[in-house]
């Protein structure tokens, strides 16, 4: 068996619009690497090659937290080292924490001759994301263990499905300001009006239902909500815009990606995906605000092994 691992650890898009909590995606790119290697004197150390500062404490690290509750069920002494590549900046609402979580819990299993089975997987990383944002959340670690796209139908006990999705062009812009997803729940109403639920759970099932039976028109109509993006949109300079102009140039929906300032829009063509995209660097490069953008499709395989 191997002692040590690169994977590759993709971006994800949580909520999906009207799913806060319930519903991600998985992306092609953007994508961190990951080096793992296995050690025999129970050692659990997390380290960046970017430089980033991260904790000494493997507690206190989306990648180390995951690890110690995996050794909790192997025989005492293993132990990983684990250095990180990122190119997912954190805070970036793409999922940066679940990537460097889901990729730790996915690399150490290839190194256990994949002991562990998904959901496993899925119950690790959730650690990761706790030490993130103090919440357990599944919306992002679910589809970068899963790929595709996943319905996280309850944590406590843990039901997650992977949902078939036809073919989409997702656009993606990160203006490069920085919203902490703990920040991002904190805003949020803890109390919502059944009229408001009615129309959210009216779209998570149209949009689950229009992703399985393939119908673009159902997945852009769905794509709305109407309790999450009210309060947390007012974060994000040139949001409104963006989203408006996309979708007069066809775009089938989007929104905040994740807790932000990421926005998404979903395409079921790749010309129109283009053309999103230079709507947002416009609109971005009129408010001065540096960004990135990226046009890609749906990751049906999550993390993978690269060497
Ligand atoms: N569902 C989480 C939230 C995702 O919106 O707070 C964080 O990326």
């Amino acid at each position: 068996m191997k002692n040590s691992v690169q994977v590759k650890c993709p971006a994800t898009v949580a909520n999906l619009v009207c799913g806060f909590d319930v519903l991600g995606l998985c992306l092609d790119d953007p994508a961190d690497l990951m080096d793992v290697s296995i050690n025999h004197d129970g050692r659990i150390t997390v380290k960046s090659a970017d430089g980033y500062p991260l904790p000494e404490n493997p507690a206190e690290n989306t990648a180390g937290a995951p690890l110690l509750e995996m050794v909790k069920e192997l025989e005492p002494g293993i132990g990983f080292d684990v250095l990180t590549h990122k190119n997912i900046k954190p805070g970036s609402g793409l999922g940066s924490s679940a990537a460097s979580a889901a990729g730790a819990t996915v690399a150490a299993n290839i190194l256990l001759g994949n002991k562990f089975s998904n959901e496993d997987l899925l119950r690790f990383a959730m650690f990761g994301e706790k030490v993130a944002s103090g919440v357990k959340h599944a919306d992002n670690v679910a589809p970068c263990i899963y790929g595709g796209v996943t319905l996280i139908r309850s944590i406590h006990p843990l039901d997650v499905v992977a949902l078939d999705a036809p073919p989409l062009y997702v656009t993606v812009v990160h203006p490069q300001i920085e919203v902490k997803t703990s920040d991002a729940r904190q805003i949020l109403r803890k109390e919502v009006l059944l009229k408001s639920a009615i129309k959210q759970w009216g779209n998570i099932a149209g949009l689950v239902a229009g992703f399985l039976k393939k119908d673009y028109a159902l997945i852009g109509r769905s794509l709305e909500d109407v309790i999450i993006e009210p309060v947390r949109s007012i974060l994000i300079p040139g949001f409104d815009t963006v989203k408006s102009r996309c979708l007069e140039a066809g775009a089938l929906g989007g929104g905040i990606s994740g807790s932000g300032p990421s926005l998404f829009m979903l395409n079921q063509h790749e010309s129109i995906a283009k053309e999103n995209e230079r709507i947002m660097q416009e609109v971005f490069k009129e408010l001065g605000i540096d960004y990135k953008t990226y046009v890609t499709t749906i990751n049906t395989k999550g993390v993978t092994q690269v060497s």
